[in-house]
């Protein structure tokens, strides 16, 4: 049985005060609710992880996350953070590769092999997205574009490495558009990127990893993409921002 897991990326969004509250309230809920084995990821903006990291202390099977890291260890890069740096305020996962940001920080394989890289020295656990855009999926291009991004930037791991790495599908097409892949497109490209792990790694790394889909998950859909054999969860953006609506999805099957 393979770990499932429901991550929530806030994005650019949430003042400190706000951000407590909604936290406070996924605890709770999930606290009265949630029996089941969910591991739930809270990924707020940087500047709210410590004080974040304050309320989820005790709390059962949930864990924070940031947004980013640098892909240097150290030394003279103004603004950005290290993984070393997350880890000392108890961050657990970090998502590498956003659609976003490599959209709008030009990331590309090369730059997010070595953050996936330095997660790993620190035993932290990357969530390296992939996903095609409209254009990629309309021209029929889309399983080479996902095997391009998970090769470009996970060839260089070893086995054991990989065993650290999580997957999220996000087609580019669906983020915040609230139109979200069919679980059975979904499940295709989930089925398909479990392969080119297992060429990559074999069979016992591909089998274990999970992979999660993101792109306008929410409440009514959760439920019918979760239960296909490969998706093992979700990154969550909008909903995530919503303690009813991202406690529902964490509830889904
Ligand atoms: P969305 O975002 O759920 O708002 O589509 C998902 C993501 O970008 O991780």
């Amino acid at each position: 049985m393979r770990k499932k897991i429901v991550a929530g990326n806030w994005k650019m969004n949430q003042g400190l005060q706000q951000g407590l509250w909604l936290t406070s309230e996924i605890i709770n809920m999930i606290k009265d609710e949630v029996s089941t084995p969910v591991l739930t990821v809270i990924i707020p903006p940087f500047i709210h992880l410590n004080s974040i990291r304050q309320l989820l202390s005790g709390s059962k099977n949930i864990y924070l996350g940031a947004q980013n890291c640098s892909e240097h260890k150290s030394g003279a890069y103004t603004g950005e953070i290290s993984a070393n740096m997350l880890k000392t305020v108890g961050v657990q996962f970090i998502l590498v590769g956003h659609s976003e940001r490599r959209a709008y920080q030009k990331e590309t394989e090369e730059i997010l092999s070595e953050k996936i890289l330095r997660c790993i020295e620190e035993d932290l656990t990357p969530i390296y997205c992939v996903g095609e855009t409209l254009e990629q999926r309309e021209a029929g291009d889309y399983k080479s574009v996902i095997k391009q991004q998970l090769v470009g930037a996970l060839s260089g791991l070893n086995a054991d490495q990989m065993m650290q790495v999580v997957i999220a599908y996000e087609p580019v097409w669906a983020i915040g558009t609230g139109k979200t892949a069919s679980p059975e497109q979904a499940q295709e490209v989930h089925a398909f990127a479990r392969g080119v792990v297992n060429d990559l790694f074999g069979n016992e790394v591909a089998e274990f990893i999970p992979i999660l889909y993101g792109g306008s998950v929410n409440n009514a859909n959760a439920d019918k993409l979760f239960e296909q054999a490969d998706i093992d969860g979700g990154l969550v953006g909008g909903a995530s921002l919503k303690s009813r609506e991202f406690v529902n999805i964490i509830k889904a099957r």
